[in-house]
């Protein structure tokens, strides 16, 4: 059993926080948010993340799982410092690391015996280095420490399955025997352990995060030839998924990708590629053609409605994907800020994701279930693939709207079928051009 300080209860800090304490250690989250901390101690999750709320309700009320907005009732004690903080993006495209920091300048204050530093949250390549030396500057003297880079690959909307089963644990360390030790707080969990440099875990991170984004951004180029040669993306990804070499994961055509990881991560190493004098081509083409997705979209519900002036559409999906309360870059959001620029009536509906929306979104109406959301509608548009839309009662749909048109910007329904119920649909790469009469 360890002792184990999270620092920072986002996303990340929270699953992992809760799943050590899970695995038998004693495990202190410490944030400098009060609200958020008092909420956790009553047992209310700041996200909604499936699992989140029993694995640490079960934890807290073991003992093993406690929260604090004071580092020196936590950090002095801990063998392991986990820093969890965020690294939004800066206006251009950088990482912030006014947080990372921030953070390891506090916990450089409390150390106390010797204490392994472990860093999660992602940071250009080169940040160990620079905690290393803030730490070291800061620190009591008597104080020791090691710095270990240990990023994670959690999918939100299944996070806290992913952390019991992680596909690999990859340690970035110059020392050793620190990278030995935080390989042994995962030995329970059967998954490969790469212990390597501080420099090279860090860039597994952003290449791991660019090769998906890469491959959803190859998958919708590909749809937007389906549709002008009037092939089917579904069944050409299935195709080649049947090849090992390329395999049938992230390969589904839509929107493109959104959330806290991807357009960031793309982002960041494409400006730090710049930095240090490369020119990373691929990289600003996958960032490119993400942001015009969502506009091609746009523009096929205009092909279909015409002018979008005061014409009633209704929105399906908030979240930049299912299972998720969680807004951030969510293609839907800025596929209904250019809906609500061009002057349509939008009603929108999300089954987790509506309070966060209309934060970001005030203008919009949103509908207290999907149903009221088509009443009246001109066109159906679905952004985000929840199963509760996959298995709607699309004959009520029909009979609620004013014109039977769906534009699927996430492929979840087949053509043929809707189309049997009397819709005008269009999906993505599904050779739309073709029922356009175009
Ligand atoms: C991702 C990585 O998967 C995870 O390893 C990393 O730690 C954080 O970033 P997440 O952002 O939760 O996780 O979502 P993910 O399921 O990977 O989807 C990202 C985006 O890509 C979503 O907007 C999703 O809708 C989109 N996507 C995914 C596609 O458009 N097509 C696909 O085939 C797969």
């Amino acid at each position: 059993m360890a002792t184990i300080a999270i620092v920072g209860l986002g996303y990340v800090g929270l699953v992992y926080g809760g799943a050590f304490a899970d695995l038998g250690n004693s495990v202190w989250g410490i944030d400098i948010d009060v609200e958020k901390v008092d909420k956790l101690r009553q047992g209310t999750m700041p996200i909604y993340e499936p699992g989140l709320q029993e694995l640490i309700r079960r934890n807290v009320e073991a003992g093993r799982l406690r929260f604090t907005t004071d580092y020196a009732e936590a950090i002095p004690d801990a063998e392991f410092v986990f820093i969890c903080v965020g690294t939004p993006s800066t206006l251009d495209g950088d990482a912030d690391m006014r947080a990372v920091r921030a953070a390891a300048e506090t916990i450089a204050r409390h150390l106390s015996g010797h204490t392994i530093i472990v860093n999660k949250s992602t940071m250009p390549i080169g940040s160990g280095d620079f905690i290393s030396a803030l730490v070291e500057q800061l620190k009591p003297s008597d104080a020791t420490f090691a710095i270990v880079t240990n990023p994670e690959f959690l999918r939100e909307g299944s996070a806290v399955y992913d952390v019991f089963h992680p596909s690999r644990i990859v340690l970035g360390a110059e020392d050793r025997e620190a990278a030995e030790r935080v390989a042994e707080l995962y030995r329970v969990l059967d998954a490969p352990i790469l212990i390597t440099d501080r420099r090279s875990a860090e860039m597994i991170k952003y290449a791991s995060n660019a090769i998906l984004a890469t491959r959803i951004s190859f998958i919708n180029e590909i749809a937007q030839i389906c549709e002008q040669v009037g092939a089917d993306i579904k069944i050409v990804a299935q195709g080649m998924g049947y090849d090992p070499r390329i395999g049938p994961l992230f390969l589904e055509a839509g929107l493109g990708f959104g959330g806290s990881c991807f357009p960031k991560d793309v982002r960041a190493l494409a400006a730090m590629a710049e930095r240090v004098g490369c020119h990373p081509q691929l990289l600003h083409a996958v960032l490119e053609i993400n942001e015009d997705q969502r506009r091609r979209f746009v523009r096929k519900v205009q092909e279909l409605l015409g002018d979008l002036y005061g014409r009633p559409i209704a929105l399906w999906g908030l979240a930049f994907k299912q299972d998720t309360d969680d807004v951030r870059e969510s293609p839907a959001l800025d596929v209904l800020r250019m809906l609500l620029q061009r002057g349509a009536l939008v009603t929108a509906y999300d089954p987790a994701a509506m309070t966060n929306a209309a934060r970001e979104v005030p203008d919009a109406r949103y509908a207290p279930d999907p149903y009221a959301a088509v009443v009246g509608a001109d066109a159906l548009l679905i952004a985000t693939p929840w199963n509760e839309f996959k298995q709607a009662d699309l004959r009520r749909v029909k009979r609620l709207m004013r014109t039977p048109i769906i534009v699927d910007g996430r492929n979840i329904y087949e053509p043929a079928e809707v189309r049997s119920l009397g819709f005008v649909y269009v999906g993505v790469g599904r050779g739309h051009r073709a029922d356009l009469g175009s």
